[in-house]
Formats: C-alpha cells, sequence, structure tokens
C-alpha cells in the first residue's frame, strides 16, 4: 500500500468535502430535473441497488459487527461532507460512460466534485489564472472545437486543474479565488491556445470517510495528473472531459477509474520554453 505524505499544513477532508457538498448544492435543486420521473423507474432503481447489497451480504455472511461499521462509516461520510467525493470516485465513471456512449465526438470522463462555473473569460488565447510564482513545468496547448462534420465552432474551453501540490482554488485554504480556473472562447475558426502548468498527481484527501475505507481496504488514493474540461457550442451536447499525461504512474490504476487511452495528451518538452501540447475537441451536435 502506498503512505500517503500529507503536509502538516494541508487542507483538512472535512474543509475540502464540506466545500464540495455546499459548492453541490449552490447551482439548483438537482431533484428539479427528475421531478417526472414515473413511480415505476423509482421503485426498479432503488429495489435492484438494495437486491445487490442483499446478494453481497448473503453472499460472503456479512456479520452485525461488519454492518454497524458500515452505519458508521456511512453516518461519517456525511459528516465528513464527502458524498461527492465518493460518489464521484467510485460511481461517476459509469454514469457518464452510459451517458455517453452515443457520441461520434469525443466521450469525455467524469466532471469530479471540484467544477466552479464562470470562470473568468480570457478569450481564445490566454494564460491561465496563477501566482507569480506558481511552481510547474509551463504547457502551451493549441487545439480547435470542430462538430462532428469537422465544422470549426465558436464555443468555450472552461479549464479547471490542481496547482503542483494537489490542490483546487475554492476547495483548499490559501490559493487565490480563481488560480488554474479559465475559460477561453473560441472565434468561427473553433481556435483556442492556452498557457497553463502541468498539474501534479492528486490525492483524494485522506484524513477523512473515504480515506478511512481506503485504508481499510488498503487501497491507494491517487488520481494521475489531470486536467478538467468543460466544452460547449450552441446547439452542440456539453462535453466533459479529462485529459492525463503520459508516464503517469497512476495512469494505469486511478482511484476514480476515469482515464481513457484517447484521453492521453502528448505534451513535448522544448529546449527553450514551455512543453506545447495539441488536443482537440469534436463535439455532437445536439439530437444526433
Ligand atoms: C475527486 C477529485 C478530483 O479532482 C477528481 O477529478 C475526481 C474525484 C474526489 O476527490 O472525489
Ligand atoms: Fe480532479
Amino acid at each position: 500500500m502506498t503512505t500517503f505524505d500529507v503536509p502538516a499544513d494541508a487542507t483538512p477532508a472535512a474543509d475540502s468535502g464540506a466545500l464540495a457538498t455546499e459548492r453541490f448544492h449552490s447551482d439548483k435543486s438537482p431533484f428539479e430535473a427528475v421531478k417526472d420521473t414515473p413511480r415505476e423507474r423509482v421503485d426498479l432503481l432503488a429495489r435492484e441497488v438494495l437486491e445487490a447489497v442483499h446478494a453481497t451480504i448473503r453472499k460472503h455472511r456479512v456479520s452485525y459487527d461488519e454492518y454497524n461499521a458500515l452505519k458508521a462509516w456511512l453516518i461519517q461520510v456525511g459528516q465528513d461532507g464527502e458524498w461527492p467525493l465518493f460518489l464521484d470516485v467510485w460511481v461517476e465513471h459509469v454514469v457518464e460512460e452510459v451517458a455517453t456512449d452515443h457520441r461520434q465526438g469525443n466521450k469525455g470522463s467524469i466532471e469530479g466534485p471540484y467544477y466552479v462555473p464562470n470562470s473568468p473569460d480570457l478569450g481564445p488565447v490566454g494564460t491561465m489564472p496563477m501566482r507569480p510564482d506558481e511552481r510547474g513545468t509551463r504547457l502551451v496547448w493549441n487545439g480547435t472545437i470542430t462538430s462532428t462534420d469537422g465544422t470549426p465552432l465558436a464555443g468555450k474551453v472552461e479549464l479547471w486543474h490542481a496547482d503542483d501540490d494537489g490542490y483546487y482554488s475554492q476547495f483548499a485554504h490559501g490559493l487565490p479565488e480563481w488560480n488554474l480556473r479559465g475559460t477561453f472562447s473560441t472565434g468561427a475558426d473553433g481556435k483556442f491556445q492556452i498557457t497553463t502548468i502541468q498539474p501534479a498527481p492528486y490525492q483524494i484527501p485522506t484524513d477523512g470517510a473515504c480515506g478511512k475505507l481506503i485504508a481499510a481496504a488498503g487501497w491507494h488514493a491517487w488520481r494521475p495528473a489531470h486536467l478538467h474540461v468543460k466544452v460547449t457550442a450552441p446547439g452542440h451536447e456539453l462535453l466533459t472531459a479529462q485529459l492525463y499525461f503520459p508516464g503517469d504512474p497512476h495512469n494505469e490504476d486511478d482511484i476514480a477509474s476515469a482515464v481513457k487511452p484517447e484521453l492521453l495528451l502528448n505534451p513535448v518538452p522544448q529546449p527553450d520554453g514551455p512543453s506545447t501540447v495539441e488536443y482537440s475537441f469534436v463535439l455532437d451536435p445536439v439530437g444526433s
């Protein structure tokens, strides 16, 4: 098992968890979108999930001690505000797979708990907001947004990612509000150029309920280094994705199971400046 190297001033899980929970609630009620769901579907989904739990209990003869530990742990996930973390790490990737399997363009990856809308708009060419002494390898990324038929699209790339210590602004202490969060709006040619830093591999918080499960099961808490994006254009399906870096030891065993081969970047180090990378997005027209 990997040992956890948590700095003494690390943001406690209960803080980042509470912030992630607050963020999730702040947009709109998630119940609104499902308010017309027929009772038959609620019955079917709830029943089959419970039947899967019952089958596991029978198969492995789960004891009362184990049942009580589960109960205490579930209560702690809520108290630590870690439901967004738990669900986005261990469940979301399958929801994403089902939601995008019809696409001809990019299929994408999970959103995770740390997206914040309305980051500063930097136009088609810009540098991500960052501290003057921001650590990490500089990266210049060129790409184009197109439709599945190849037409360039005037759209937006919203980019957010962790810093060189694995922290996201607005979910950790001491970072400027929009650090490493920006929106790049393309013109009719669909082209963008983004300057940023390469983020570090990221450990999901290890001192809360999720960390307790990871330690008890002998898992590790790592996600490979990744850039998060949301790509939009009028008349096209929203693409939520993550992009990864070749050679990261956790590309093969991401705790969130969110790496796909087509999401690997290919940065090219340059002798006299930042690494350069090319990666473009293809969006599916709505209803195609
Ligand atoms: C989690 C964090 C991430 O940065 C991510 O991309 C996915 C999941 C998490 O802590 O749950
Ligand atoms: Fe992330």
